[in-house]
């Protein structure tokens, strides 16, 4: 007790931490003391056992490493200097092994820099031997309400492992629920597709059937123009509906009277009219039809010349859609190159002959030019 009279203490804990009530677990609380002076030992645990702590003991040295994992602790109250092993390796073992466990250095010393150690290494606080009781039971308490916190913090942050793991979890099983939906709807996307160019390619063979020169015609507008627009960089979106239109670009022929079509010899005037009237019959079929929109505005415009001199509109240049210019071009070859009733196909370099001398006036040049130069005009020798 003598030895605890003079104390000289320096606390260094927040102040909001400098409640002397008690930790906020009601179990009795373990402190381990290593000391190698027996006395001071032996008064310091009166005083923990006479205020409710059971206390374990080490007089340090090498055995106090193999003391300190065989025991369960929630405070350490360790000397600076001992021989062996110091105050400060028992230190570091223990930031490294319990590392919410507050350890509380004794030193009898005034090495001002040995504290600025301990306390850089992760020291709770230090007390300056000879230590008064009341000093070291207020540290204590202060000690074991931090150790508590610690604790308490390692828990939610356990929980909060936990919690992001089932959140995780639960991403990953949506994702995957969701993945599964859309691997289905792309199925279902594509059926329906399917569906529709089937219908489509039912109103293909009907204009076919009613305009007798141009069996195949379609199919084979439909290959070309994909063909000249994957060249031309249209979008996939922008290809399916290239697609259509040109399976539907002749949709209109349905309106136009049989004996005209199929006629041999030249038209009259008035004929040469009414045939004229097909794009803009077609496109009143679709229009109304929300998904055949962007196809009626390009089936309308197939008959457009890139000088302004086509019909029913006389649009010039860039304002004549592109898929409907990419018609034309594949229209024109394959009028000139398929066999007819009355005549045999024309050879390519008539063809090209005559693709390149309207190229500018009648069809656009740069398709043209992509049509010539990539070889399309192969593609009914194929
Ligand atoms: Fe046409």
């Amino acid at each position: 007790m003598d030895t605890m009279k003079q104390t000289q203490r320096k606390v260094s804990f927040p102040a909001d931490h400098g409640s002397t009530k008690a930790p906020m677990e009601d179990r009795k609380r373990n402190i381990f003391i290593v000391d190698d002076e027996e006395p001071i030992r032996k008064v310091m645990n009166t005083h923990l056992t006479k205020e409710g702590y059971s206390v374990i003991q080490s007089h340090g040295g090498s055995g106090v490493f193999a003391a300190l994992e065989s025991n369960s602790f929630d405070l350490v109250i360790c000397d600076i200097r001992m021989p062996e092993v110091d105050g400060i390796q028992v230190l570091d073992f223990l930031k490294k092994k319990f590392e919410t466990v507050p350890v509380i250095m004794l030193t009898g010393l005034t090495d001002v820099t040995t504290v600025i150690e301990v306390m850089k290494k992760g020291a709770f606080d230090y007390l300056m031997k000879p230590v008064k009781k009341e000093d070291l039971m207020v540290i204590i308490r202060k000690a074991l309400v931090h150790r508590d916190l610690l604790v308490r913090n390692k828990e939610l942050e356990l929980e909060n492992r936990e919690y992001q793991f089932f959140l995780e979890q639960k991403v990953r099983e949506r994702t995957k629920e969701l993945n599964s939906k859309a691997m289905e709807l792309q199925k279902a996307y594509g059926h329906l597709k399917n569906m529709n160019i089937q219908f489509i390619n039912v109103l293909a063979e009907t204009i076919e059937a009613k305009d007798q020169h141009t069996r195949g015609h379609c199919n084979r507008m439909r290959c070309l123009c994909v063909e000249l627009g994957r060249l031309a960089g249209l979008s996939p979106e922008e290809l399916e509906i290239l697609e259509y239109a040109s399976l539907l670009h002749d949709l209109g022929k349905i309106g136009i009277n049989e004996t005209v079509l199929n006629k041999q010899g030249p038209l009259t005037e008035d004929e040469c009219e009414h045939i004229k009237e097909h794009p803009e019959i077609g496109e009143k079929i679709l229009q109304g039809i929300p998904l055949m929109e962007p196809v009626a505005k390009i089936i309308v415009a197939h008959h457009e010349n890139f000088d302004g001199s086509g019909y029913p509109r006389n649009l010039r240049g860039e304002d004549i859609p592109l898929p409907a210019r990419i018609i034309s071009v594949a229209d024109i070859y394959d009028a000139m190159s398929s066999d007819r009733p009355y005549r045999k196909g024309l050879r390519n370099e008539i063809v090209i002959e005559e693709m390149t001398r309207v190229a500018g006036t009648q069809l656009d040049p740069r398709i043209v030019r992509m049509f010539i130069e990539n070889r399309l005009c192969d593609f009914n020798s194929r």
